[in-house]
C-alpha cells in the first residue's frame, strides 16, 4: 500500500488533521472566555477519539487566541504533546486591525513569530512550520538563514509551505538545506481547480482554472505532503442549508447523501474520502468545531480506500456542473 509522504519522511500521524483556526472565536483582542476553552477542548477530544493526531495552527488565527487556548489545554494534559504532531504557520502580519495587510518572510519576522507561537502553544518545539502565503519580497537566502537557526535551536523540526506554486517552491528550495515537506492549499469537491487544472491542458476552459500547473504531479515526485484546507466545503455537501447554492452543488449534495446511505456511512466521510482517494494521498485539514461533525469524519479513510473510479468520477462531474472535455 502506498504510504503518505509525511510517513515517508519519518513523521507518523493521522491522515486527517484538525484545523484549529476557529478555537479562539472572533478575530480580535477580546479576552478568551471559559466557554471558548470548553468548546475547543470538546473538539480536541472528539478528534483524539477518532484517531486524529495532527493539529494545524497559524500565528494569525483569531489573532493568537487559537494557539493560546490550545496551549492552555496542553498545559493541563501532561504527556499529550508528545503524542501529537503540531503544525503552525507564519509569514502574515496584521496592520492596525484584524485584517492581514503584509506578507513577511524576513528573518527577523520569522524568528519572532516562532517564539510567539511556541510561547502561546506552551511547547518547546513545533513539528512543522509552514510559510503561510507567498511573500513577493521573499529572499531564499534569508529564509534559509532563519530556517537554519530555527532547526539548530531545536525550535522547529520540519518546514513546509502553503498556497505556493511548484516554481515558488523550487526557487526557495534551492537555497535551503532543509527539505520542504508540506504544501497546504484549498482543495475540495467544491473548490475543484486542483483537478480541473490537469484535465484542461490545451483547452480554452483551462484559462479560468485557478491552480498552479503541475502542482499535483510535482508534490508526488518530490514526496511532498499535500494538505487540503476547506475540505468540507463549509458543509455544502454534508448538511448545510443549500437554498442559496447553485444547482450543481445541490445535486452533488444529494448524490453524496445517497452514497452515504448506500455505504452506511456519513456524508462527511464521502466528501473527505473523495479527496483522499487521489493518489497524492492528500491530508484534509477539517475546520469544524462541532464534536459530532468531527466524529462523523471517522470513516473517511476507509471510504477513500473503497471508492471506485466510477464513484469518484460521478461526484467530480456532478460537482463540476459540466461534462468532461
Ligand atoms: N493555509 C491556508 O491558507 C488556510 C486557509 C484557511 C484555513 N486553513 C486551515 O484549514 C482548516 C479548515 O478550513 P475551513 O474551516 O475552511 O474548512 P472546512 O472543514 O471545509 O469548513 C469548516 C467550516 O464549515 C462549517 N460546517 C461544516 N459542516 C457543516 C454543516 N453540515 N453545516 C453547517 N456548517 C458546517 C463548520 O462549522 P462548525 O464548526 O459549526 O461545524 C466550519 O465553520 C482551518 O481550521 C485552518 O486550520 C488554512
Amino acid at each position: 500500500m502506498p504510504i503518505m509522504p509525511l510517513a515517508a519522511r519519518g513523521i507518523s500521524t493521522s491522515r486527517l488533521i484538525l484545523g484549529c483556526m476557529p478555537f479562539g472565536g472572533s478575530w480580535d483582542r477580546a479576552p478568551i472566555t471559559p466557554e471558548q476553552v470548553r468548546k475547543a477542548e470538546q473538539a480536541l477530544d472528539a478528534a483524539l477519539s477518532i484517531g486524529i493526531s495532527m493539529f494545524d495552527h497559524a500565528d494569525i488565527y483569531t489573532m493568537g487566541k487559537s494557539e493560546t487556548i490550545f496551549g492552555s489545554i496542553l498545559k493541563r494534559r501532561p504527556g499529550l504533546r508528545e503524542q501529537i504532531v503540531i503544525q503552525s504557520k507564519c509569514g502574515i502580519r496584521f496592520g492596525a486591525g484584524a485584517i492581514p495587510t503584509r506578507f513577511d518572510f524576513s528573518k527577523a519576522h520569522m524568528l519572532a513569530a516562532v517564539d510567539g507561537i511556541l510561547d502561546r502553544l506552551a511547547i518547546d518545539y513545533l513539528d512543522i512550520l509552514l510559510l503561510h502565503r507567498p511573500d513577493p519580497l521573499m529572499e531564499p537566502d534569508e529564509v534559509a538563514e532563519a530556517f537554519g537557526m530555527l532547526k539548530d535551536s531545536g525550535k522547529v523540526r520540519h518546514f513546509g509551505v502553503s498556497n505556493m506554486s511548484p516554481g515558488q517552491i523550487r526557487f526557495l528550495q534551492r537555497a535551503l538545506s532543509n527539505q520542504l515537506i508540506v504544501n497546504q492549499l484549498e482543495m475540495s469537491l467544491e473548490h475543484l481547480d486542483w483537478v480541473d487544472q490537469g484535465i484542461h491542458v490545451n483547452q480554452k476552459a483551462g484559462a479560468t482554472v485557478n491552480f498552479a500547473e503541475g502542482l499535483m504531479e510535482y508534490a508526488q515526485m518530490e514526496t511532498m505532503q499535500l494538505q487540503a484546507w476547506g475540505p468540507l466545503a463549509q458543509g455544502r455537501f454534508s448538511g448545510r442549508a443549500l437554498s442559496d447554492q447553485p444547482a450543481n452543488i445541490q445535486q452533488t449534495a444529494a448524490l453524496v447523501g445517497q452514497m452515504a446511505t448506500t455505504k452506511e456511512t456519513t456524508p462527511e466521510a464521502i466528501v473527505l474520502g473523495w479527496l483522499m482517494r487521489h493518489p497524492a494521498l492528500i491530508q484534509p485539514v477539517i475546520g469544524t468545531m462541532n464534536a459530532e461533525r468531527i466524529v462523523a469524519c471517522r470513516d473517511a479513510e476507509r471510504q477513500a480506500l473503497a471508492m471506485t473510479r466510477e464513484e469518484w468520477y460521478t461526484l467530480y462531474v456532478s460537482a463540476r456542473g459540466k461534462n468532461m472535455p
